[in-house]
C-alpha cells in the first residue's frame, strides 16, 4: 500500500527508539523505501548497523560530515522525501522543532523540510504533561505537523500515564491513511481546495444541574475523521464539536461546545460554508430548566425532569438562506436503518444520509470502525465494515463527486 513512497524517518533518543526498527520492517514490507536519520542519543539506544541492515540504506546522522554533505547535503535529504516521520519524537526533539532550533542533522532536516511532517511521540508521562511540551505540541500542531499518540499506559520509566509510543500498527496505519487521503486530495476530481467545509461532531451535554448532564456514547471518532479527510483534500475546515477526548486534527478550525443549543448557534453563525456535514449525535432534548447548584436527594423521591425538544441543528441548515450546496446528515439506527435514512432525507431536506447501525452488537458507538450505508434520495450503496478513517476518506471523495456535480 506504499508502493514507491519515500519516508525519511528520524529516529529520536528515547527508550521508545528501539520499536522504530520494527516500525521500518513495517513500512518496507508496504513497499515504502525509508531513509533514516539518527539522532546522536538515538544512536546509543539502538546501533546505526541494525538500522542500515533493516532500511538496506545508508544511515545519516552527521551534520558537519565533509563525506555525507558531498554524498548527500542536508537540504537534498530533507526534500528527497515524500513525507518526513519522526519516531519516537523526544520532548527535546520537540522543543526543538516547535522553536526552529537547527543544531544537529535532525533538528536542521526538519526545519529545512518543505515536505509534510508526522511524529509520534513518546516520553514520561509528567513531561508529556508538562506547560512548556503541551505548549511546543500546540505549536506543532497548528504549523501542521500530524501527531500520532502518544498512549496511556506504562512506560518503561515504571510509571503510569499519557506518554507510550503510539503502537506500531497504529504509526504505520497512519502513514497509510495519510498517503491514501493524499493521493485523494491530489487527484483533481476529489480535491476540495478553496472548498469551506463544516462538520459537528461527538455528543452534545444537556445539564440537569451544575454537576449532573444528559449524555451519549458518540466518541466523535467519525466526525474528527471526516475533518482530517477533508482537510487533506484541501479544504478550510470548521469543526463544531460536543466534548470529546479526542485531539483534533491539525490545520481544523476547532470550536468546542457543549450543548445541543450551543452546538446550534456555532453551525448558524458558521454559515456560509459549501459543505455541512452533521455528524454530531446531538441530544433531541434538555432538561427545561436546568438547576444552579447540586440537586439534593429529598423524602419526595427523585426529582422530575421536564424535557423540551433541542433545535434540530441539520433540519436548520437544510431550510437556511445560506444553505451550503451539500448537506449531509448522519442517521444513528438501531432499526430499519435504510427505511429511517429515507424518511430523514425528507424530513431534514438534506442531501444524502449517511446510515449506520448503533445497536449494542455493532461496536459502532466509542469503536473504531463502522458500516455505512450511504442513502441518496434515490439509490442506495451500502458499504462493509471498515475503520473509520477509511470511511471519511471514501466520504470526502464522494462529497467533493457530488459538490462539482451541484456546481455544474
Ligand atoms: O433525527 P436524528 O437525530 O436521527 O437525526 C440524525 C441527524 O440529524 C444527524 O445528522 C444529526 O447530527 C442531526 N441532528 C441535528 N440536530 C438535532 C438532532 C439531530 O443536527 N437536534
Amino acid at each position: 500500500m506504499l508502493d514507491g513512497k519515500k519516508i525519511l524517518m528520524i529516529i529520536g533518543g528515547g527508550i521508545a527508539a528501539y520499536k522504530s526498527l520494527d516500525l521500518i520492517r513495517q513500512l518496507r514490507a508496504q513497499g515504502a523505501l525509508v531513509t533514516v536519520i539518527l539522532t546522536g542519543a538515538a544512536s546509543r539506544f539502538i546501533s546505526p548497523l541494525s538500522v542500515a541492515s533493516l532500511s538496506g540504506q545508508k544511515v545519516h546522522s552527521e551534520l558537519f560530515s565533509d563525506n555525507a554533505e558531498a554524498e548527500i547535503g542536508h537540504i537534498a535529504l530533507s526534500r528527497s522525501a515524500d513525507l518526513v516521520l519522526v519516531v519516537p519524537m523526544t520532548a527535546d526533539l520537540m522543543a526543538k522543532t516547535a522553536q526552529g532550533h537547527a543544531d544537529d542533522l535532525a533538528s536542521t532536516v526538519l526545519l529545512a523540510s518543505d515536505k509534510p511532517i508526522m511524529a509520534a511521540p513518546s516520553m514520561n508521562a509528567r513531561m508529556w504533561e508538562h506547560p512548556s511540551t503541551q505548549r511546543n505540541l500546540s505549536l506543532l500542531k497548528s504549523d501542521g505537523v500530524l501527531i500520532v499518540g502518544p498512549e496511556i499506559g506504562n512506560t518503561a520509566c515504571g510509571e503510569h500515564g499519557r506518554g507510550r509510543l503510539a503502537e506500531i500498527s497504529e504509526i504505520t496505519h497512519s502513514i497509510i491513511m495519510y498517503f491514501g487521503a493524499h493521493d485523494v486530495a491530489s487527484a483533481p476530481e476529489c480535491s476540495l481546495s478553496g472548498k469551506s467545509v463544516l462538520i459537528t461532531a461527538g455528543p452534545t451535554y444537556e445539564p440537569i444541574d451544575t454537576v449532573r448532564y444528559i449524555a451519549n456514547r458518540s466518541s466523535g471518532k467519525q466526525g474528527y475523521a471526516i475533518a482530517d479527510a477533508a482537510r487533506l483534500a484541501g479544504a478550510q475546515v470548521t469543526l463544531i464539536s460536543g466534548p470529546t477526548t479526542l485531539t483534533p486534527p491539525a490545520g481544523v478550525n476547532i470550536i468546542r461546545v457543549e450543548t445541543a443549543e450551543q452546538m446550534y448557534n456555532e453551525v448558524i453563525k458558521s454559515l456560509p460554508a459549501d459543505i455541512f456535514v452533521a455528524c454530531a449525535a446531538v441530544a433531541d432534548w434538555r432538561v427545561e430548566a436546568p438547576v444552579l447548584g447540586k440537586v439534593k436527594k429529598s423524602k419526595d423521591g427523585p426529582p422530575k425532569l421536564k424535557l423540551i425538544e433541542n433545535p434540530d441543528i441539520l433540519a436548520s441548515v437544510g431550510k437556511h438562506r445560506s444553505r451550503p450546496k451539500l448537506v449531509v446528515g448522519f442517521a444513528a439506527e438501531t432499526e430499519n436503518v435504510v427505511l429511517n435514512a429515507k424518511e430523514k432525507i425528507k424530513k431534514k431536506g438534506c442531501d444524502i444520509i449517511i446510515a449506520n447501525d448503533v445497536s449494542v452488537t455493532s461496536g459502532v458507538m466509542g469503536g473504531d470502525e463502522n458500516a455505512v450505508h450511504v442513502v441518496g434520495k434515490t439509490a442506495v450503496d451500502s458499504w462493509p465494515k471498515i475503520p473509520k478513517d477509511l470511511v471519511a476518506e471514501r466520504l470526502i471523495k464522494l462529497f467533493a463527486k457530488m459538490l462539482r456535480r451541484e456546481e455544474k
